[in-house]
Parts: C-alpha cells; sequence; structure tokens
C-alpha cells in the first residue's frame, strides 16, 4: 500500500510538514511505503484554464496538460497510490498559493464532453470508495476557530468527493505559533495515529469490497 503525502506550506521544516511527516510515519507503521511531496519544491505552474486536459482523450486515465512542468509525474504516483494526506497552513483564510496551484492542476484527473455545461467534470477513474484521504490545516486562529480552517478542508477534499475517495480524519491547529512542548507531542502522536487511522480504514475498505 502507497501513502502520499501532499504539503502545502512554503516552510518545509514549518509545524505543517512535521505534522504531515508525522501522519506519514504512522501510516509507515502500519506497512504502508510513503512519500512526502512538499509542494514548494516541484515546478508546478497554475492552471491556464485551457481545458484540453478535460475535452481531450477521454481514453486515458489522465488527461494531456500542455504545460510542461513536474505535474505529470506527480499525477502518475498520486493515481498509483492507495491514500493520501493533504496538509496545509490557513492563509488568508483558504490554502496557500502552493496547494491551490496544486489542486488546480489535478483537473488532468477529469474529463468533461464538450458543450455540457451546468454540470462539474466527471473523474476518469472513481475509485469506489476504496482509496482514503486524510487532511491537515494549521493556522494562527485558536482551536475553538477552527470554523477558519473550513475552507482549506473543502478546497483539499473537493476532488476526492468526485473521484470516490472518503475523507476518514480531518484535524485543524490552531495558535501554531505559540505551541508548547506538550501541545507539541500531543499534535505530533494525534497526527501519526492519523496515519495508523488511514491503512487501517484502506484494509477495512478493500475487506468489504470497497464501500
Ligand atoms: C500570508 C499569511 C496569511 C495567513 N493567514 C491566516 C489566516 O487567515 N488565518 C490563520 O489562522 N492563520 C493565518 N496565517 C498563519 C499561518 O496559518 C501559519 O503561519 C501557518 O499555519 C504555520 O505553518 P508552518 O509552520 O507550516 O509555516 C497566515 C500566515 C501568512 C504568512
Amino acid at each position: 500500500m502507497k501513502i502520499l503525502g501532499f504539503m502545502g506550506s512554503p516552510r518545509t521544516k514549518g509545524l505543517c510538514a512535521q505534522f504531515t511527516e508525522s501522519a506519514l510515519k504512522g501510516a509507515a507503521s502500519r506497512g504502508a511505503e510513503v512519500k512526502q511531496f512538499n509542494l514548494v519544491k516541484y515546478k508546478i505552474k497554475y492552471c491556464r484554464g485551457c481545458h484540453s486536459c478535460v475535452y481531450k482523450n477521454h481514453e486515458l486515465p489522465i488527461g494531456i496538460c500542455p504545460i510542461k512542468d513536474d505535474m505529470a509525474g506527480i499525477l502518475e504516483e498520486y493515481l498509483a497510490a492507495d491514500g493520501y494526506v493533504m496538509a496545509c497552513p490557513v492563509y488568508d483564510f483558504t490554502v496557500t498559493s502552493i496547494m491551490k496551484a496544486f489542486i488546480e492542476r489535478r483537473f488532468p484527473l477529469f474529463y468533461k464532453q464538450k458543450g455540457l455545461h451546468g454540470k462539474v467534470p466527471d473523474a476518469r477513474v472513481k475509485q469506489g470508495f476504496k482509496k482514503k484521504a486524510s487532511l491537515i490545516a494549521t493556522g494562527d486562529a485558536a482551536d475553538e476557530y477552527a470554523a477558519i480552517a473550513e475552507p482549506c478542508f473543502e478546497v483539499m477534499s473537493g476532488h476526492f468527493m468526485i473521484e470516490e475517495i472518503d475523507v476518514v480524519d480531518q484535524l485543524y491547529v490552531g495558535l501554531i505559533h505559540s505551541v508548547d512542548e506538550q501541545r507539541y507531542k500531543e499534535k505530533m502522536q494525534q497526527t501519526f495515529a492519523m496515519g495508523v487511522r488511514l491503512v487501517e480504514e484502506i484494509e477495512k475498505a478493500r475487506q468489504q469490497g470497497g464501500q
């Protein structure tokens, strides 16, 4: 089983990065092969909105994007994986532009009939809820204002809904600039447990035949 972590903070040694790593360690402790993508380190240009990836080559599992950067390779790894950790700091009430660019460029995973307007594109490969995902958001706002992270969770999970990938956990860690030792330990344990649960939920879904 392979679990990928996509981390949207520009700070690759920050807390968001550490929580992602911790969740992946949890998954690895249950035998998963893991890989963390600190997205800022990859060449991911913003989507130009040409729509050619969704309108053409419907026979392919991944549409063809005319932009030549790291995204085509990432999408191949994405499709081959079994589970995902998506983690991002709240920036101006939503995800960072790093995470947003990545999410927009997942558009080749979808297809759309030309002229069919008013409907969301459909996934080229539906996962039948056998794959699962966990979400992490960090922010300066205290935990009691966790609602501030809702737009982040929505943006990070929107595509999963269409691909039929369940979100099994979502965690907001607030007061991120004043995390003391005890809270740090607690959140590292919590994110580790998220990784463990992610693998368990995927295994459970496989045993149950997908639902
Ligand atoms: C440009 C910018 C905008 C931010 N906007 C918000 C915000 O709207 N709400 C919030 O709670 N924190 C906000 N923050 C704080 C970040 O969420 C915080 O620095 C981040 O979660 C820390 O994660 P890191 O350790 O990965 O850098 C903002 C920070 C920056 C730099």
